[in-house]
């Protein structure tokens, strides 16, 4: 057995579902640390608001304190593991620990979707480091490969199913045909959703994500506000079935793309290829599918969320903090941000193929008007499909165009809405050409 170097003092402020699992991961597995890699783990403190918390998860009621400064300023705490969420008192936390000279390790996806960079400045100029493999698809240890063994491409798309509650949703959708409220429900009866599901059905949640990765893989900056974000409570299962008919898979997807015009950065219902990699991906699991110019295409799989998954991700970080410090060395300092931004492209000037289903009255001429306007928009249609007519004398008609400008979309359904035989606008889904996302990837 190899002896310990040194022993690194961790305080863990949260204490709730990761940050309990955290303390219970490290507590557990703390001999069997040691014996593999010679570095003790020591969970110096624990911060909850009831003591309770802390005897779930089996640290002793003396390293329990219900204030986060006992934490970050205990001398014995080396790195400080922040899993309360949200901005406040997360910010605060962060701002002691670096003057304190202490690395932090996270899980705050919308902290750092949104604040990354002064915090990231803020952490570089103390010589200390933020981690954040947890924040950006749970147990996928996708930051890592993105920051280090990646490191030899230039990143050219991470497109992924960055939000479980959505992905099982929209599965038992697929798989039973039901539709999206029924599935809701019972998905917050079962504990996978929350009461209030915004965060995730609206896709926040995947938006943060996929700013993250796109500011690590692109070495720019990307905020959450810059991704465009649409959720998936529009989609049908009458939507779900034609799109399987025609050979799709509606996913929520989060897309980062670096073209030569700037950053593509989107979060919103899309169909991809029955075949693609992505589409197999099904329940509450994750995925995320990174293109490298060099390596081509990865995929990477595991759960998003969840007590333990997350807590791997966080002893991950936690970890490679530990391991030079273990050696008497401090880790390099936080090397974001990058210096230079690339602009993220409006979601205006992007271009895809679209699904477009109106519910048009069944009437003699009602299709004249509704082709017409989106000639008049200067979009291309590829084809057309009239579903079976409903009680109300409507039907739902599905149009599929060529690759058209989204503000040309915009502009088309805007007219769409105004004809008499058109009774809604029922969705509007974009049809990801998937060979983009291979574009700029180096001949083998
Ligand atoms: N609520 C998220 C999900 C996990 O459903 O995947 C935390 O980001």
């Amino acid at each position: 057995m190899q002896a310990a170097k040194r022993s690194i003092g961790i305080g863990i402020i949260g204490l709730g579902t990761v940050g309990g699992g955290v303390a219970q991961l490290l507590l557990t597995h703390r001999a069997d640390y040691v014996s593999a890699y010679g570095i003790d783990i020591d969970v110096r403190r624990g911060c909850a608001l009831d003591i309770g918390m802390a005897r779930a998860a089996g640290l002793p009621d003396d390293r329990f304190t219900p204030d986060w400064h006992d934490v970050v300023t205990d001398p014995t705490v080396d790195i400080v593991v922040e899993l309360i969420g949200g901005e406040h008192p997360a910010t605060e936390i962060y701002e002691a620990a670096f003057a304190a000279g202490k690395h932090v390790v996270t899980a705050n996806k919308a902290l750092l979707g949104r604040h990354v960079e002064r915090l990231a400045k803020l952490a570089h100029d103390a010589g200390v480091q933020i981690k954040c493999e947890a924040a950006a698809a749970g147990g996928i240890p996708v930051v890592n490969a993105l920051e280090h063994t990646l490191v030899g491409n230039k990143i050219l798309t991470i497109a992924g199913i960055l939000n479980g509650t959505t992905n099982y949703i929209l599965s038992r959708m697929a798989s039973e045909g039901a539709d999206y409220a029924d599935v809701l429900a019972d998905a917050q009866r079962l504990g996978y959703a929350e009461a209030d599901p915004s965060a995730d059905v609206d896709g926040f949640d995947a938006a943060s994500k996929t700013a993250i990765m796109a500011s690590i893989g692109f070495h720019t900056r990307v905020t959450t506000d810059e991704v465009y974000q649409q959720g998936i409570r529009q989609v049908s299962a009458e939507d779900i079935a034609v799109a399987a008919d025609m050979g799709y898979t509606i996913k929520l997807l989060g897309i980062a793309r670096m073209t030569a015009a700037g950053v593509e950065a989107r979060v919103h219902p899309t169909m991809i290829p029955n075949g693609h990699q992505l589409a197999a991906v099904s329940g509450a699991m994750n995925a995320v599918y990174v293109v490298g110019d060099a390596v081509g295409e990865t995929m990477f799989y595991g759960a998003g969320a969840g007590r333990f998954p997350t807590a791997s991700a966080v002893v991950g970080d936690i970890f490679s903090l530990a391991e030079p410090m273990s050696r008497g060395e401090d880790p390099l300092p936080e090397i974001e941000p990058f210096g230079a931004v690339v602009p993220v492209l409006p979601i205006e000037e992007l271009s895809n193929r679209f699904y477009v289903r109106l519910r048009i009255l069944d009437r003699v001429g009602a299709l004249a008007p509704v082709v017409d306007a989106f000639a008049q928009a200067g979009i291309s249609i590829s084809q057309i499909n009239q579903l079976e007519v409903g009680e109300d004398g409507a039907c739902s008609v599905v149009f599929i165009t060529h690759e058209a400008r989204e503000a040309d979309m915009t502009a088309a359904c805007q007219e769409l809405e105004k004809l008499d035989a058109v009774r809604s606008v029922a969705n509007v889904i974009r049809i990801e050409d998937t060979s983009k996302w291979l574009e700029g990837a180096m001949e083998n």
